[in-house]
């Protein structure tokens, strides 16, 4: 076995599958539910993009735009339409290094580059937390993209926590590889894969029923980013979906508002300070 998935079962091993470890549960649902919010992409939305009581992670949104239609799965645990057959390794090497367990590789939107960097416990807590997902039984189309896909890199062998006394490094994880906020708001070199020289520059531009809105700047620039914005400011677009000047954001952004306000104070404390030492980007 790689050490990646013997490092996994460990922790997974020492979570016990019929009693697991709370804290790491608790964790993986934090990540999952608020940090992380894998629903906004993969739960199943009715009317008005209003999530299917009863159908979370079911999947079934579909992402049709620049160029390709993709669908997000039922990641739920039903085991012939959802992830219930997978064994823990192979759910954690779909989110961190972007393939199933038949090998076929995993296109965007999922954003598996930035998750290539989410920590082994952090894994760990996800997938127990995967774990506790009721099965719901609901078939979803293949995603369909008009280029190859092409590999993330090899398997990822082992990720440490970030320093734990360290804000920046605390909430650039947070930012980047949790929240996944710079898969938006970076210069993008091709489909789903960014510009580190770019992080905080205008990023991708999001089709919908809204019309094409573009990710804005969000580095230290005075100008073109936020650098002269209050902390309140900021946070208030991170939890209230609301910019400087009090307009209300876009759906990408706003739609995760309600969601990233139930954040821990403290992380949101770390990406601020993230945000804050990002050098201002002018395009
Ligand atoms: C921005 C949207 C988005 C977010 C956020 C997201 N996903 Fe995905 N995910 C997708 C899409 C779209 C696919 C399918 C891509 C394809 O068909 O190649 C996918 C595929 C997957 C798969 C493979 C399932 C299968 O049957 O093929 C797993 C497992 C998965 N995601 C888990 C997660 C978890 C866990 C999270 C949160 C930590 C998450 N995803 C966050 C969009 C997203
Ligand atoms: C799915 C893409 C996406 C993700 C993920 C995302 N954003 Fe955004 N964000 C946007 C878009 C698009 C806008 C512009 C909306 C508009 O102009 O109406 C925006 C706007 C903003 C603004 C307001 C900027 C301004 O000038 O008004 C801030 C601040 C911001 N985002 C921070 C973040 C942070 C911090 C995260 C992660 C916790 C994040 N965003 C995650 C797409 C995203």
């Amino acid at each position: 076995m790689r050490p990646v998935a013997v490092a996994i079962c460990l922790l997974l091993a020492k979570a016990g599958l019929a009693q697991p470890d709370p804290e790491l549960l608790a964790r993986g649902r934090y990540l999952g539910e608020v940090v992380a919010a894998c629903g906004a992409c993969h739960n199943t939305f009715g009317e008005g993009m209003r999530p299917v009581p009863g159908m979370a992670l079911a999947g079934g949104r579909v992402f049709a735009e620049r160029g390709f239609r993709a669908v997000a799965p039922n990641i739920t645990q039903d085991r012939e339409t959802g992830i219930g057959g997978w064994t823990d390794a192979q759910i954690a090497a779909a989110i961190r290094d972007g393939h199933r367990p038949d090998g076929s590789l995993i296109g965007p939107p999922m954003p598996v580059e930035s998750y290539r960097g989410i920590s082994d416990r952090d894994l760990a807590a996800l997938v127990a937390w995967l774990r506790t997902i009721p099965p719901v039984r609901h078939a979803t189309e293949r995603s369909r993209y008009p280029f190859a896909l092409t590999p993330h890199g090899p398997a990822v062998a082992s990720v440490p926590d970030p320093p734990a006394e360290d804000p920046v490094a605390r909430g650039r994880y947070i930012a980047v590889n949790l929240a996944h906020c710079m898969d938006c708001h970076s210069a993008q070199l091709s489909e789903g894969r960014t510009d580190p020289e770019g992080r905080g520059a205008r990023g991708l531009v999001l089709e919908g029923p809204w019309g094409a809105v573009q990710a804005a700047n969000i580095s230290s620039h005075p100008e073109q980013g936020i650098g002269r914005w209050t902390d309140a400011q900021i946070l208030a677009a991170i939890t209230r979906g609301v910019s400087a000047d009090g307009r209300r954001l876009a759906p990408p952004m706003s739609g995760r508002a309600p969601t990233w306000a139930r954040m821990e104070a403290r992380d949101l404390a770390d990406i601020l300070a993230y945000l804050r030492s990002l050098p201002p980007q002018d395009r």
